[in-house]
C-alpha cells in the first residue's frame, strides 16, 4: 500500500480487517516494524479520535508520531497552482510538502471541505497536492469528501460483531440513516461509509434520508435508497446514524425534522440492531440519550477500534 485516501487503496478489505482484529488481540505483535520510522500527523481541522488513535497505533508499531496542528501553529498554506500570493497565505504547498517529506517517512493529513463550492471540495485539491509534492506515502485522516480510516473501523466493528455472533445474520442488513443537526456538516463520513460497504459487498445496504439530501451517486451506487426511514429500519441488523448537508444544492441544511432522530421506538422496528456513529455526536439532536446509553450502542467500541484500523493501514504501508 503506497497511500490510503479511499477504498480503492485498501486492496483486500477483509485482509485489512483481519489484520486489525489480530492487532486488537495482540497490539504489540509487530512492535519493531516501525522502528526508526516517523509519521507526521498534520491537522488543518480539529480531531480527538483520529489524532489519538493514530498516535497509539504508530506507537504500537514502534514508530514515532509527531502531531502538527497546521491550522493553529503553521504558516497559512497556499494550494492553488500559479497563485499570486498577495493574500493571507504565506507558504505554497509545493515548497512545504517536499520539506515535510524529508522529515517524515509517512504523512497523514486532515482537511475538511469548505462546503461553499462543490467542484473545489470534490476535486480533493488539498490532499492531492500533498500527494503530488510530499514524495512519501500519504494517509487521509479525513479529507473533503471521504474518511477512509473511519470507514475501515466501521467494517471492522461490524465484522467483529458478526464473528462474536452477537448478530444472527450471516448477510446483515446495514442501514445508513440521515439524522438532524444544528448546522451543515460535510458528506465525508456518509460518502465513505457507502463507498466501503458497497466495496465490501457482504451486506444488504439501505440508505435513508429526507428528500434533497441525496449523496453523490459515485459513492451510493449499489445501495437501496429510500426517503422512508421507518421502512428502511425494518429488520435492520446495524444502523449507522449520521448527519450530512445537501450535495445537489451544495452544503445547505434544508428540512431538519427532529422526527429523524433515532429513538427506542424506532429501534423496535429493527432486528435488535446495533447502533453506530463516528462521533462526535450532538446528544438529543442527532442521537437520543436512550440510544447512546442503551445496550445496542456500539459507539464506544467503534471509536476504540480506530486504533486497530490505523495500525492495520500503517502496517500495510510499512510493509510495502
Ligand atoms: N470520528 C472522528 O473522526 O473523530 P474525530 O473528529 O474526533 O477525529
Amino acid at each position: 500500500m503506497t497511500q490510503f485516501i479511499s477504498v480503492q487503496d485498501a486492496g483486500n478489505i477483509n485482509a485489512l480487517v483481519k489484520k486489525a482484529l489480530d492487532y486488537k488481540a495482540n497490539p504489540l505483535m509487530d512492535q519493531l516494524l516501525g522502528k526508526g520510522k516517523r509519521i507526521g500527523l498534520l491537522f488543518l481541522n480539529p480531531s480527538l479520535r483520529t489524532r489519538l488513535s493514530t498516535q497509539v497505533a504508530a506507537s504500537n508499531l514502534g514508530m514515532e508520531a509527531i502531531v502538527f496542528n497546521v491550522d493553529k501553529e503553521g504558516w497559512a498554506l497556499e494550494f492553488e497552482e500559479g497563485a499570486i500570493m498577495s493574500g493571507n497565505t504565506v507558504e505554497h504547498i509545493k515548497d512545504a510538502a517536499p520539506i515535510l517529506g524529508q522529515y517524515f517517512d509517512v504523512l497523514a493529513i486532515r482537511t475538511f471541505p469548505s462546503l461553499k463550492n462543490r467542484e473545489d471540495d470534490y476535486s480533493e485539491m488539498y490532499i492531492n497536492q500533498f500527494i503530488k509534492y510530499a514524495g512519501v506515502p500519504v494517509i487521509s485522516l479525513e479529507s473533503a469528501t471521504l474518511h477512509p480510516l473511519q470507514s475501515l473501523t466501521d467494517i471492522i466493528t461490524i465484522q467483529e460483531e458478526i464473528l462474536a455472533q452477537k448478530t444472527s445474520a450471516s448477510r446483515p442488513k446495514i442501514v445508513l440513516t440521515w439524522a438532524p443537526h444544528i448546522k451543515p456538516l460535510p458528506q465525508c463520513v456518509a460518502n465513505s461509509f457507502a463507498q466501503w460497504v458497497n466495496a465490501w459487498g457482504e451486506a444488504d445496504f439501505v440508505i435513508t434520508h429526507p428528500e434533497d439530501y441525496e449523496l453523490a451517486e459515485q459513492f451510493t451506487n449499489g445501495a437501496t435508497i429510500t426517503h422512508h426511514q421507518d421502512e428502511a429500519l425494518q429488520n435492520a441488523d446495524f444502523v449507522y446514524v449520521k448527519n450530512w448537508s445537501t450535495y445537489t444544492d451544495y452544503g445547505k441544511m434544508y428540512e431538519n425534522n427532529p422526527a429523524w432522530m433515532l429513538t427506542n421506538q424506532k429501534l423496535a422496528l429493527t432486528n435488535q440492531a446495533k447502533i453506530m456513529h463516528c462521533l462526535p455526536v450532538r446528544r438529543n439532536i442527532e442521537l437520543s440519550d436512550e440510544i447512546l446509553d442503551g445496550s445496542n450502542s456500539l459507539v464506544t467500541k467503534q471509536a476504540g477500534n480506530r486504533v486497530w484500523a490505523a495500525q492495520s493501514v500503517l502496517s500495510a504501508i510499512l510493509n510495502s
